[in-house]
């Protein structure tokens, strides 16, 4: 008890959880010099609770900086006083049970890549920076790995890779694992595996009260329904079991780049292959709207991937119909593997897709297939926000990774969405830019929320869908959850019921009611 009341000393409320005066204005004055001393103190009661290679690092310390900055900072930037670098599970529950104890806020933080403006709604407290559980370790059989609660894409790959093995995740190697999986996790093998969250068999999982509990369709199956598909708002992962799969066969890469007058034959192209009964498991369909002034010096380009599983003569039938189109340039990688799959596709740790300290920003819509006047539309508001040289590195991203193995899974046995399960196209401008004034972001804002309503304006009477990663925080619950009404319902009870103060509100949160 001394312990825990001398960590809260420094903290902005009394020992019962409740704020006891007004906190100075954090998101201007981060640094907190002030408040050295107490900050000191605090660390020396909380330290020897925690594991060895654990720290606590404060924001006058050297690694502070580094520990702050994310891959979506500065627009995002939750408001932290310390950060605890936690190194066992047992860490974990100590810090959380702590926080609970005394009511203080906390966020978990794994890739950073989290990009919804409601993460900014942290007003203070503690950061839980998960980096140190990294492990991947092959379970005895081959058929699942159990995988730290912070572990990267970068890292999970090349552990799996190195036994021939490979998971259901996300395309950046600069996001975590967990993040994805929690809300779907679109992945290069979702055609076959299912999303990333179809493949979970098990989770560690520490509630706001600091209890662990294991999840699984045998333990607390209501918890771990709620974990699949908006597992944010329940709890912090630990460690999690993944279904591994062995590597059969190396990859071919299009790279196929065409001008802008090909919007209106090339999309056809794209919705004809994800109708097809025919379209194979291992096609990825992929695409993004790009600048390349070199190619054309007016409008944004569209660079196309068509990525086979398979050798570059298995997969020159289902390429022939891009090439038909008219690409300006088509390059072909063969015998990727998967490691280099990352690299080729540009999503590796020295992309552009995982630069740090620029603000980024989605604005998602998934969609039911593609609306060339919608296409046109949304290339429009494109070209104006990649004129401006503040936003000349944005993308439109432009998914269809193929949805067998996500559509053979029950949509009612976890809580993500039906559209998300149903639609097979996820539409979604990635806006960056340098800096952080509030005139930028809210051109950012309506310029992504523009591109977005262009794309739904193709969808006739279909239910408006944001895949709840690519959300920015300005969407409905239903819009990022689903309409049913028997799956929001249970999600809320159930967010009542785990989380029932509400610790874990600070990605699009679920209510309660
Ligand atoms: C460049 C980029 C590439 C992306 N690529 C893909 C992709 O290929 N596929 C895809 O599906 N999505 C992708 N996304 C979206 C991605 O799923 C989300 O941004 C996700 O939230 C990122 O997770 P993170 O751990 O990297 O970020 P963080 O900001 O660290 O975490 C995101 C959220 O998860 C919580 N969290 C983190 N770790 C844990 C844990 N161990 N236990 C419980 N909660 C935790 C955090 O508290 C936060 O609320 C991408 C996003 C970006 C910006
Ligand atoms: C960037 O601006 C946002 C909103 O104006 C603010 O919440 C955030 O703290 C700022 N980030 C930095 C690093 O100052
Ligand atoms: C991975 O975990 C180990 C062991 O906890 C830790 O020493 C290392 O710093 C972690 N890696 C990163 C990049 O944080
Ligand atoms: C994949 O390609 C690499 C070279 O990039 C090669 O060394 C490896 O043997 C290939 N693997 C398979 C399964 O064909
Ligand atoms: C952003 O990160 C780069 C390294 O990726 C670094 O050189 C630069 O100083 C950083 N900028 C800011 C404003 O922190
Ligand atoms: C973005 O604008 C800057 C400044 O005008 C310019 O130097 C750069 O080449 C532009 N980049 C692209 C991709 O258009
Ligand atoms: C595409 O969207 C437009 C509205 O933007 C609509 O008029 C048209 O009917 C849609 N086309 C198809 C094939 O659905
Ligand atoms: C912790 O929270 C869970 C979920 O709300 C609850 O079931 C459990 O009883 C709580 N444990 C304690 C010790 O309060």
């Amino acid at each position: 008890m001394q312990l825990l009341l001398a960590f809260a000393a420094w903290l902005p409320f009394g020992s019962h959880g409740v704020l006891a005066y007004t906190l100075p204005d954090l998101s201007t004055n981060h640094h907190l010099a002030a408040r050295a001393a107490d900050l000191k103190a605090a660390a020396a009661t909380l330290q020897p609770q925690l594991s060895k290679n654990a720290e606590i690092v404060f924001p006058n310390d050297d690694e502070w900086d580094a520990l702050l900055i994310r891959g979506t900072s500065p627009r995002i930037y939750p408001n932290y006083n310390v950060v605890v670098q936690v190194a066992t599970e047992s860490d974990v529950q100590k810090t959380v049970q702590l926080a609970y104890q005394y009511g203080i806020p906390f966020l978990t933080v794994s890739g950073t890549h989290g990009w919804t403006k409601t993460l900014n709604n942290l007003p203070y407290g503690i950061q839980i920076n998960m980096r140190k559980l990294n492990t991947t370790v092959v379970d005895a059989g081959g058929k699942t790995a159990t995988v730290g609660g912070g572990t990267l894409q970068y890292e999970i790959t090349r552990a799996l890779f190195a036994k021939n093995k490979q998971a259901v995740t996300g395309l950046c190697e600069c996001v975590s694992v967990i993040g994805p999986l929690m809300g779907g996790g679109h992945s290069m093998l979702q055609a076959r595996h299912g999303f990333a969250l179809d493949n979970i068999v098990s989770a560690n999982i520490v509630l706001a009260n600091g209890t662990l509990v294991k999840a699984s369709s045998a333990s607390h199956s209501d918890l771990f329904w709620a974990l699949r598909g908006a597992g944010h708002n329940f709890g912090v992962v630990t460690s999690m079991q993944l279904n591994v799969y062995d590597i059969q066969k190396n990859w071919t890469v299009y790279a196929l780049i065409y001008d802008q007058s090909k919007i209106e034959t090339l999309f056809p192209v794209i919705n004809a292959q994800d109708s097809s009964p025919t379209r194979p498991s291992n096609l990825v369909l992929t695409g993004v709207w790009t600048r390349i002034p070199d190619i054309d010096a007016n409008y944004p380009v569209i660079a196309y991937t068509v990525a086979y599983e398979g050798t570059e003569a298995e997969a020159a039938q289902y390429v022939a119909p891009f090439q038909a189109v008219g690409p300006i340039v088509t390059q072909v990688s063969t015998n990727v593997d998967y490691v280099q799959l990352y690299t080729v596709t540009q999503n590796n740790l020295d992309s552009v897709a995982c630069r740090r300290n620029l603000s980024a920003m989605g604005s998602g819509a998934s969609l039911p297939s593609w609306n060339t006047t919608s296409a046109r539309a949304a290339f429009k508001v494109f070209t104006a926000l990649t004129a401006d040289a503040r936003f000349n590195t944005s993308v439109m991203l432009l998914e269809n990774y193929g949805m067998q193995g996500v559509k053979a899974v029950d949509p009612a046995s976890t809580s993500l969405s039906l559209e998300e399960r149903q639609f097979p196209i996820v539409a979604n401008p990635t806006i960056w830019w340098p800096g952080n004034d509030t005139k930028t972001i809210a051109e950012a804002y309506a310029y992504g929320e523009k591109i977005r309503q262009a794309w739904f304006s193709g969808v006739g009477n279909v239910n408006k869908h944001t895949y709840v990663n690519y959300a920015i925080g300005t969407e409905s619950f239903q819009q990022m959850y689903g309409y049913e009404d028997w799956r929001t319902k249970k999600l809320k009870g159930l967010k009542g019921a785990w989380d029932p103060k509400n610790k874990f509100g600070y990605y699009n949160p679920v209510p309660s009611k």
